[in-house]
């Protein structure tokens, strides 16, 4: 085989008058009956090649057996197109190859789809023919891209005085909340190995270890419920300082993230405005809010306590909520649409949505009845409404309100095109609480090493729901991309934690003896922090899902279907494992 000497999406005018030799796949072909006309394609573009009967016929009846997708070489001299045939769509398109010499490589059966940018095949067909999907140059840019990230992530915390160490992917089960996906062991009947759900106890182990400043490209794996921003294995930017607290963390963060996007050709403002947990959710109903645009919830809980509406009456009375947000330019919404907005807020559990239109006439609505007038100029002033705009409320638990009023917000924002989409905004949510409660017990926010504030730590015993966490997540666009916090490197105040969320001495030894052995050997104060890579080369990329900038995804159901895992596996295999199947 002859050396290539580019690649397709290289040539330009300069090139005119070269031999070259290219290789790649025949992404169309055109015949005429007489000249053919081949599109060749690598990952770096496409280039035309043309094979003339009359000039070339040996090359011309090579062409004529080509199909899509067979992988063929080529060496051929560097044309400009007539003038009216350049083609500005492509890079390439000043040029032509005139094909002299034409090998086959390769012939390929037709493709289930169509190896395009614009292919019309739904996400299955995708996945089970991934390798001919990734051929997409849509595909194509998002994994160079994911590389990218990944080569500038390493370059910088290197610079930063970081070393990346390697942690096990089997270990004993780590508490992050999700349910950890099982390995059995041969050699130890009944026993299993986890996957980690993130490296965070070895990394903590790290610091105790002396490495001081340690990061990892992190494969982590969770058995969770999935979503477009959910795989059951995905990659971490994992990383843990000593000697710090969360200035430093979130220091070395916003560097980071300044560099992606340099490295991207982006620009981002540092530092990065931050947002206390109960600000967020005050504001925007959640703890990953979408700053970049307003539509901002008003709590007219105090307005409306008094008024006639007896639903907002009753709420209230019960210690629920009423909230709103003030849609811009709404006013003209059918009934149809505002059933339907009403039918949306229902799927987060709002009961029913109020709405007053902002009119001439001031405010409208089918319970307007039920305010007096000077209700109706309060709410019209706290929203700050403007004629033409539309008032959504919502009464009920907090909870609730704030949830089904966030996603309308966004739903809105989307519909009405309110969000600047060319704006990319990173804000920190910080002051999260340590705990949360579920049905009367508690269970830690993020993870249980996570440090309480200083100021808050006596009400550990007397009012735990209060304490506010030493952690912090980072927010993209509304998109959670990453989350830590400092640690506790105390003993004692572990133990009071534990004893908080109620693991007794016993289940905590069990669990993570060897985590609180490590620190009664002298441990630096630490504190760190996790990103989501394929969140963020998502939203880099412009993408809804991060199956889009993963090479093998799984379904939604966690299934490949490129290779068919999960599978079964032989009965001797089962054996081997002391594993029996009973599935019910
Ligand atoms: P956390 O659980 O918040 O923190 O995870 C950190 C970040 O990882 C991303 N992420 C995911 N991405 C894709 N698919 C998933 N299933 C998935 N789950 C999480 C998110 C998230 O913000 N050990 C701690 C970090 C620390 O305290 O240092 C941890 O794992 O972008
Ligand atoms: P109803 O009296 O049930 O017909 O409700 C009158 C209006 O109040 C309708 O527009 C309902 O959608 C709205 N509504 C009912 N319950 C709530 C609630 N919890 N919060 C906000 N609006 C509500």
């Amino acid at each position: 085989m002859k050396k290539r000497t580019n690649m397709c999406g290289d040539l330009r005018k300069e090139h005119v008058g070269r031999q070259v030799t290219l290789y790649g796949w025949v992404h169309r072909r055109r015949d005429h009956g007489g000249v053919i006309f081949v599109d060749l394609r690598d990952h770096t573009g496409i280039v035309q090649t043309i094979f003339s009967p009359e000039e070339t016929p040996a090359a011309h009846k090579v062409a004529r057996e080509l199909r899509n997708e067979f992988v063929i070489g080529v060496k051929g001299l560097v044309r400009p197109r007539p003038e009216d045939t350049v083609n500005p769509e492509l890079s390439t398109g000043e040029v032509e190859v005139v094909g002299t010499t034409l090998h086959i490589l390769s012939r390929a059966l037709t493709p289930p789809f169509q190896v395009e940018d614009d292919t019309d095949a739904g996400e299955e067909l995708r996945l089970k023919y991934r390798y001919l999907d990734l051929r997409r140059p849509v595909m194509q840019r998002n994994f160079r891209l994911r590389h990218r990230v990944c080569l500038a992530v390493r370059q910088y915390f290197d610079r930063e005085g970081f070393i990346e160490v390697e942690t096990p992917v089997l270990i004993k089960s780590t508490p992050e909340g999700a349910r950890d996906y099982l390995v059995p062991s041969r050699m130890y009947p009944g026993k299993f190995y986890a996957l980690p759900q993130s490296p965070q106890l070895l990394k903590q182990l790290l610091m105790v270890a002396g490495v001081d400043r340690y990061y990892q490209i992190a494969r982590c794996f969770r058995d969770e419920d999935l979503r477009a921003d959910r795989q059951p294995e995905f990659t971490q930017i994992d990383v843990e300082m000593s000697f710090s607290d969360e200035d430093d963390v979130m220091g070395i963060s916003e560097g980071m993230m300044a560099t992606i996007y340099r490295e991207v050709g982006r620009e981002i403002g540092l530092p990065f405005k931050r947002l206390s947990y109960t600000e967020a959710v005050g504001r925007f109903g959640t703890d990953k809010p979408d700053t970049r645009f307003g539509m901002e919830l008003v709590d007219i809980t105090d307005l409306v306590s008094q008024s006639e509406f007896r639903i907002f009456r009753e709420v209230v009375e019960t210690g629920g909520i009423v909230k709103g947000i003030c849609v811009p330019g709404y006013a003209g919404a059918s009934r149809r649409e505002l059933d339907e907005l009403t039918r949306f807020a229902g799927i987060y559990g709002a009961k029913g949505l109020a709405w007053f239109k902002v009119t001439e006439k001031g405010l409208g609505s089918p319970i307007k009845k039920f305010f007096s007038d000077g209700e109706l100029e309060r709410l019209r002033d706290a929203f700050s409404a403007s004629q033409g705009d539309m008032l959504l409320m919502v009464a009920d638990a907090p909870g609730v309100v704030a949830d089904a009023l966030a996603n309308l917000r966004l739903e809105l924002g989307k519909r009405l095109q309110l969000i600047p989409v060319d704006k990319d905004e990173l804000v920190w949510v910080i002051d999260f609480p340590l705990f949360e409660q579920e049905e009367g017990t508690l269970s830690p926010q993020h993870h249980p090493f996570t440090a309480p504030r200083d100021e808050d730590v006596e009400l550990l015993e007397t009012d735990p729901l209060k304490v506010r966490a030493r952690a912090y997540d980072i927010v993209l666009n509304g998109n959670e991309i990453g989350g830590g916090s400092v640690r506790i490197h105390d003993g004692s105040l572990q133990q009071r934690v534990f004893k908080a969320l109620g693991i007794s001495e016993q289940e905590a030894r069990d669990r993570f003896g060897f985590l609180l052995d490590a620190f009664s050997y002298g441990a630096p104060p630490h504190g760190g922090i996790a990103f989501g890579l394929d969140r963020i080369v998502m939203l880099l990329a412009g993408e809804d899902t991060i199956r889009d900038v993963i090479a093998f995804p799984k379904t939604q159901k966690g299934a490949c279907l490129l290779t068919d895992a999960p599978s079964s596996v032989e009965p001797r295999q089962l054996k081997e494992l002391g594993v029996k199947l009973d599935l019910g």
